[in-house]
């Protein structure tokens, strides 16, 4: 059986992929940034997964508004990174895991998630920029790639409790997977932050360290958090949070099982217009 071993959280900003293809990260501004992912670079090489189920959102570079899937799986056997207009980031395809997949699509259905199945999928910086912060920049990702996009562009989006509860359903599907895969589920995105419209560029860091604070120790009360409050506090792109309990919602405690424990912690602000924030959280 797969077993989930850890869950790792993170932003995913766009203007970090660039300063790491652009070999800026010892510059004054970046430098204090990655140096916060340097523990994870080595915990995951330590820790390497042989899949990573990737749960991030799409920013209408593979989907439009022609087609708004709430929850999409990736199937394919690849995936290629896409030109989102700094030009296609020169990092390794995302190899993906076909049969994992679609097992997790027949499990997840069953258990009552109406999920869209995609076989053929661009992946933008969502994807990309997590891989990048964790792996730094190898000529192949070491694991396969399981990419799940969550629709928090175009409202009506998923809510809190909804991803957390899927984020349960899919660890009943990664056990009952009957090869002895290890697993790490990663959510991505967040924290505050707001891109357009008149608060653009509102940052709320007592938003955030509380959201990290009940991530690790109140996820199910954290869950029931409404849209609007996470609109309200962490501005309009801060709704990248709700998949943040995807991840959560796969850990072991969650269903009676024993304690997590967090290998580490890390926020900064800024990174262009957005909070950075960071968690790795091993079952234990
Ligand atoms: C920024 C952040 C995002 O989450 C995103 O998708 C695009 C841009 C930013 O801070 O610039
Ligand atoms: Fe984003």
């Amino acid at each position: 059986m797969a077993k989930i071993t850890a869950s790792v959280y993170t932003s995913h900003i766009p203007a970090i992929g660039v300063a790491i293809d652009q070999d800026k990260t010892d510059e004054p501004y970046w430098q204090p940034l990655f140096k916060g992912y340097e523990f994870s670079r080595q915990w995951m090489q330590d820790n390497t997964p042989d899949a990573i189920f990737l749960v991030y959102n799409d920013h209408a570079t593979a989907f439009s508004l022609e087609i708004i899937p709430t929850f999409a799986i990736g199937a394919a056997a690849e995936f290629v990174p896409a030109d989102e207009g700094w030009g296609a980031r020169p990092v390794p395809k995302v190899v993906g895991h076909p049969e994992l997949a679609s097992h997790i699509a027949q499990s997840v259905i069953q258990d009552d998630f109406d999920l869209t199945i995609v076989n053929k999928m661009e992946v933008d910086h969502g994807l990309t920029v997590p891989l990048s912060l964790m792996f730094g920049q190898p000529d192949a990702w070491p694991c396969t790639i399981v990419p799940f996009a969550v629709n928090v562009v175009q409202y009506p989006v998923p809510s809190g409790q909804r991803c957390f509860q899927l984020g349960q359903a899919i660890r009943r599907a990664l056990e009952s997977y009957d090869e002895p895969l290890k697993v790490q589920v990663w959510g991505t995105g967040g924290m505050s932050h707001q891109l357009q419209g008149r608060r653009a560029g509102l940052i709320n860091k007592e938003f955030d360290q509380a959201f990290l604070d009940r991530l690790i120790a109140e996820p199910a009360d954290l869950a029931k958090m409404p849209h609007i409050d996470y609109v309200r506090e962490a501005g309009s792109e801060g709704i990248e949070l709700v998949m943040w309990l995807v991840a959560r919602g796969a850990m072991s405690d969650i269903c009676g099982g024993p304690a997590i424990a967090v290998k580490h912690r890390f926020y900064h602000v800024p990174a262009s217009n957005t909070a950075v924030g960071h968690l790795i959280l091993e079952n234990n």
